[in-house]
């Protein structure tokens, strides 16, 4: 792509950053991201959920414009990219959201027009790569087309690039309950120019291309989702908008993965010298290559949950899911069977020093836990997969559900393999896990 400006990582956070401090924002701290006070939240999984009581109006916040990088995690609940990381290109499990909210403050057309502003004169990034949805409305929902944010947009792109998007795009929701409203999408085409002449980029849009990307998302907080379903006004409009911190970059640098830019490159060569082994990041749906992905994601996602501890509840267990299916990717697809992840806890930390200071403070005490937990799986790892390898030896034949529920809960109960690191591994052989078998088996262990 020709928008290539070469600007490090940390430079494109920071002009983000400087943009909005100049539209009068206050700059703040990223929130931890396990979330200890929210009972329909386990972790941060957008920029806006500190911010929640503000937009329901329970509190009042301190300024009324504010932005920042925020720690995100997408592995439960609504938001839950987990089977997609490592095997494409572009979504994490850790990932910082770069943000910017208006309590009550500004609304569409503000933000719209500094988004744009940003995006092509800050960053430079071509107009005719960029594509934006806004909501087409939801009879069912009585909500109409956001013809206010289709209006401004007018003003700077041209209408064949204003696509309408449906509930499921462009009516963001953090969660079952709570503050919601539609939602504007900027997508970048980064495809080359041979592509684009042959496809038009408006059909590739929300279509899971992975060249051409939503890379912010603005959201204009007007409703509250209660209990029963309903919505319900709330007393002032609201801003909230997330970018992809990686996925920008990732843009910015010219590059067609997110693993190819300054965010990764230190934990991949880093696991390359460990490893022996080469990072191919041409081979798309290459187990080693996918390995280096899932490690370079993970260990990121281990790294910076705020000194939760691996555990077999809530939380923790999620962390403990992580942790274990980047153990056997490097175990079964680096040929790497000692500790490896907690080796990268010290290159996290360091690359992260200014951006989220609380990993540096702690590196010695993430870097044992890690160690002491990858020490802990690998001793039953081996005796696990050759349990999976009879299975699947057993079930070549069989049509549907082919690992029953009692199998599941022994690989979950003897060897410490989560469900999901067994329907993986399930979904690797073309095989199907008796899922509501294994439910009714923790029931009977409980
Ligand atoms: N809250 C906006 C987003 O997560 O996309």
């Amino acid at each position: 792509m020709k928008i290539m400006i070469k600007m490090t990582a940390s430079e494109i956070r920071q002009e983000f950053l400087d943009f909005f401090k100049s539209k009068a924002h206050e700059i703040v701290p990223s929130a931890p991201i396990v979330v200890k006070n929210d009972p329909t939240l386990m972790f941060t999984n957008a920029g806006m959920n500190q911010f929640k009581d503000y937009f329901l109006g329970n509190k009042k916040s301190p300024y009324p414009r504010v932005a920042d990088t925020q720690k995100c995690l997408r592995v439960s609940g609504k938001h839950n990219d987990l089977e997609e990381v490592g095997v494409d290109t572009y979504h994490h499990t850790m990932f910082e959201m770069l943000g910017n909210w208006s309590f009550g403050d500004y609304f569409k057309k503000e933000a719209i027009a500094w988004s744009w502003e940003l995006l092509t004169e800050v960053y430079k990034i071509d107009k005719e790569r960029l594509y934006v949805t806004i909501f087409e409305g939801d009879s069912r929902e009585g909500l109409p087309k956001d013809q206010e944010a289709y209006d401004e947009w007018k003003k700077f792109i041209s209408e064949d690039r204003i696509l309408p998007g449906n509930k499921k795009d462009n009516f963001w929701e953090m969660g079952d309950t709570g503050p919601c409203g539609p939602c504007t999408e900027i997508h970048v085409d980064c495809r080359d120019e041979h592509e684009r002449n042959s496809v038009d980029g408006r059909t590739l849009v929300n279509a899971d291309h992975p060249q051409v990307i939503e890379i912010w998302n603005n959201v204009f907080i007007q409703f509250n989702r209660k209990k029963d379903g309903s919505l319900e006004q709330l007393p002032a409009k609201h801003v909230d908008t997330g970018m992809g911190f990686e996925r920008l970059v990732r843009v910015l640098q010219g590059k067609t993965s997110n693993y190819d830019t300054d965010v990764f490159s230190g934990t991949i060569a880093a696991t390359e010298k460990i490893t022996g082994k080469k990072y191919d990041a041409s081979i798309g749906d290459d187990k080693q290559a996918i390995a280096f992905r899932v490690i370079a994601d993970h260990i990121r996602a281990i790294s910076f949950t705020d000194g939760q501890l691996p555990s077999n509840t809530g939380a923790g267990y999620v962390i403990r899911r992580i942790l274990r299916r980047a153990v056997r990717y490097y175990y079964s697809y680096l040929d790497y069977k000692q500790p490896l992840l907690h080796q990268l806890v010290p290159e996290i930390a360091l690359q992260f020093k200014y951006v989220f200071p609380e990993l540096y403070q702690q590196a010695e005490f993430v870097n044992r836990v890690v160690r002491e937990e990858e020490e802990s799986f690998l001793r039953t790892l081996d005796k696990g997969l050759k349990r999976i390898e009879d299975l699947v030896g057993d079930n070549k034949a069989a049509s549907t559900v082919n690992i029953s529920g009692r199998d599941v809960f022994e690989l979950y109960d003897t060897y410490g393999f989560p469900v999901d690191l067994t329907r993986l591994i399930a979904t690797e052989n073309n095989l199907v896990i008796d899922e509501a078998g294994f439910e009714a088996e923790m029931k009977k262990q409980k």
